[in-house]
């Protein structure tokens, strides 16, 4: 197995069937969370190719788009990394990254089996705040036609995958549902300091929007 050719191959793989998608789960997602990625292993003692598998597989089949069977991206990653000869135990790794790294709610925990996907769940978890953060989120409730916002529609807290995925508030309740309690699920300490940076960007638009909602500013 070669490893550089195997990484190519994925990427290749990935970008063509990700390329245009208009969610912000597009390619450009999974490119950054390799960077992200590859820049946060330099902080960790992990293995680095486990790391980039797991980052260009880790959304191969996300549950919003493939009505909820969980085992359709770990069973079309290993059939994509065994047309490539990957080692079984890279394959076994890299699953368990795609079953493990989703945010599922706010009272769900999502522990990650080993210290490569906490690696990739830190570097997917940093693209979902900050600018980027607010920028994805804005592109998805635009493709699922939600409102920006509705000040009448409090945010809830979701005690279960189940009643997550059920919700379909408006785009602010997201930040409370989700992404504001990013912060204080990182993995690595460089994740939680790049994360913290990303949450303060994010309160900072967060005031600026209520504000201008009401004409102020
Ligand atoms: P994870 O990366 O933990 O699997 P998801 O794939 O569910 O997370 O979500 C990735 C991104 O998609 C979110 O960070 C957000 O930008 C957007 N998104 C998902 N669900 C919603 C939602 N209900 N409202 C707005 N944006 C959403
Ligand atoms: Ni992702």
């Amino acid at each position: 197995m070669d490893k550089e050719k195997v990484l190519a191959a994925v990427q290749r793989y990935i970008k063509n069937k990700f390329e245009g998608e208009g969610s912000g789960h597009d390619w450009w997602h999974i490119y950054r969370v390799l960077k992200s990625s590859e820049q946060i292993a330099e902080h960790e003692d992990v293995d680095l190719f486990t790391v980039q598998l797991g980052a260009l597989l880790h959304d191969i089949a996300d549950w919003k788009f493939v009505n909820g069977d969980e085992e359709v991206g770990p069973r079309k990653a290993t059939e994509l990394m065994e047309s490539l000869e990957v080692d079984a135990l890279y394959i076994s790794k890299v699953c368990d990254i795609i079953r493990e790294i989703s945010f599922k709610g706010a009272g769900v925990k999502t522990p990650m089996s080993t210290k490569e996907g906490e690696v990739v769940q830190d570097a997917d978890r940093l693209d979902a705040i900050g600018a980027i953060g607010i920028a994805r989120t804005f592109a998805y409730g635009g493709n699922r036609n939600r409102e920006i916002y509705n000040p009448d529609l409090a945010p809830e807290e979701h005690n279960s995958f189940e009643a997550y995925k059920k919700n379909e508030g408006h785009t602010i309740n997201h930040f409370y549902e989700k992404l504001l309690l990013l912060k204080d699920r990182m993995n690595t300490s460089y994740g939680k300091k790049l994360a913290q940076e990303r949450h303060e960007y994010m309160e900072g638009f967060l005031s600026r929007f209520y504000s201008e909602w009401e004409g102020k500013l």
